[in-house]
């Protein structure tokens, strides 16, 4: 099996339930291990990341750092987990910047709740933070199913869309209400946004617009953070930079969306990449003794066929095939450690 080298940042993708945050957690427990600066980020909405790492909901947004000792008795390493939460992460970066109050606005904050629409590019702000800091040797990112956080890595030409100038600088105008520039000031009735706002603010009434137009104004003004995203989708195409694992399991039939997956994110992923068959069965089933005319050795052949199609379509797409075996513990900490050990034999 081809070893994957390390790489400063490794994203893990796949559908529904395959195993993607099992795994990455798996991934980061094994570098940390070794003795690595390890940073798991999870932007997985179903938060089971939580229950695998015991953080707690509170400290959602926060660094959590969590022992070793929870998977390995006597371990004393540690190694730093993030649940993603936008909000925390825009508090993080304003605060950076010096000026935190700038987005601390009632419409920012509906735009960052968790279904607000701005997950994607607060992962990759949060992960462009961290970048910058240089804490971590490594970050490992667990992605939310299916295709879409793909589809948004490889369109930022959409961020640069939304901070278009003019559009800005018309609100940010009409947001400080001097009207130093009547010029501006005259287009702007002309197109139509003042009498929008005004209507808006019969609707919804004067706070509504302020704090709109403040929210606008406070993104405009971090808005290199948000740009940042581009340069970042250029740094993803880069071999010696990341790794990228796409999960399919074999319990399920995944193969057509694990290639399906592959196929979008072709445009940014570099030839790194390795498809991962977790809950493989190969070793149970190598084991495992029918007799030929056994009804039960149609099941086994079936089985066999179906891990065999995967193993196929891994060696023909990807750079390697790296397998996963179902594993019997029980408690979300028994099982990632168990999966730690296939990282370690790989
Ligand atoms: N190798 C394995 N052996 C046994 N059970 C596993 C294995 N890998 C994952 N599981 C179980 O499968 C379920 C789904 O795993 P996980 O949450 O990691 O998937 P996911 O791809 O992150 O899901 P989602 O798409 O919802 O984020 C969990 O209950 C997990 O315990
Ligand atoms: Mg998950």
């Amino acid at each position: 099996m081809t070893m994957p080298g390390k790489k400063q940042l490794e994203i893990f993708c796949g559908t529904g339930g395959v195993g993607k945050t099992t795994l990455a957690a798996a991934r980061a427990l094994h570098l940390a291990k070794e003795g690595h600066k390890v940073l798991l980020i999870t932007i997985d909405p179903a938060k089971r990341l939580k229950q695998v790492m015991g953080v707690l909901e509170q400290e959602a947004g926060s660094v959590s750092t969590v022992s070793l000792a929870n998977f390995f008795p006597g371990n004393e390493k540690t190694i730093d987990v993030i649940l993603m939460n936008p909000a925390a992460t825009l508090k993080r970066v304003a605060t950076k910047k010096g000026n935190p109050e700038s987005l601390d606005n009632p419409i920012v904050k509906i735009l960052t709740r968790p279904y607000g629409g701005m997950n994607e590019i607060m992962a990759i702000i949060e992960l462009q933070f961290q970048l910058d800091e240089k804490s971590y040797e490594h970050i490992i990112l667990d992605t939310p199913p299916g295709k879409h956080f793909i589809d948004f890595l490889g369109a930022s030409s959409k961020i640069n869309a939304f901070f278009d100038g003019s559009f800005i600088e018309l609100f940010k105008l009409f947001g400080s209400k001097k009207d130093k520039n009547p010029g501006i000031f005259k287009r702007l009735i002309s197109s139509g946004i003042k009498k929008l706002l005004s209507y808006l603010e019969k609707v919804t009434g004067q706070g509504f617009v302020e704090d709109f137009i403040n929210a606008i104004a406070g993104i405009y003004q971090n808005k290199d953070v948000f740009l940042s995203a581009l340069a970042f989708e250029r740094d993803l195409k880069r071999r010696e930079f990341c790794n990228w694992f796409l999960v399919t399991s074999q319990d399920q039939i995944k193969e057509q969306d694990a290639l399906e997956l592959k196929n979008s994110a072709g445009k940014i992923m570099h030839d790194d990449n390795y498809l991962i068959i977790n809950r493989s069965l190969n070793k149970s089933l190598a084991a495992w003794q029918t007799k030929p005319n056994e009804p039960i050795n149609k099941l086994k052949e079936a089985m066999l066929k179906r891990q065999n199609r995967l193993k196929g379509m891994g060696n023909e797409s990807f750079k390697a095939t790296l397998e996963f075996p179902e594993v019997s513990a029980f408690e979300p900490a028994n099982q990632v450690a168990d999966l730690v050990q296939t990282w370690e034999s790989i």
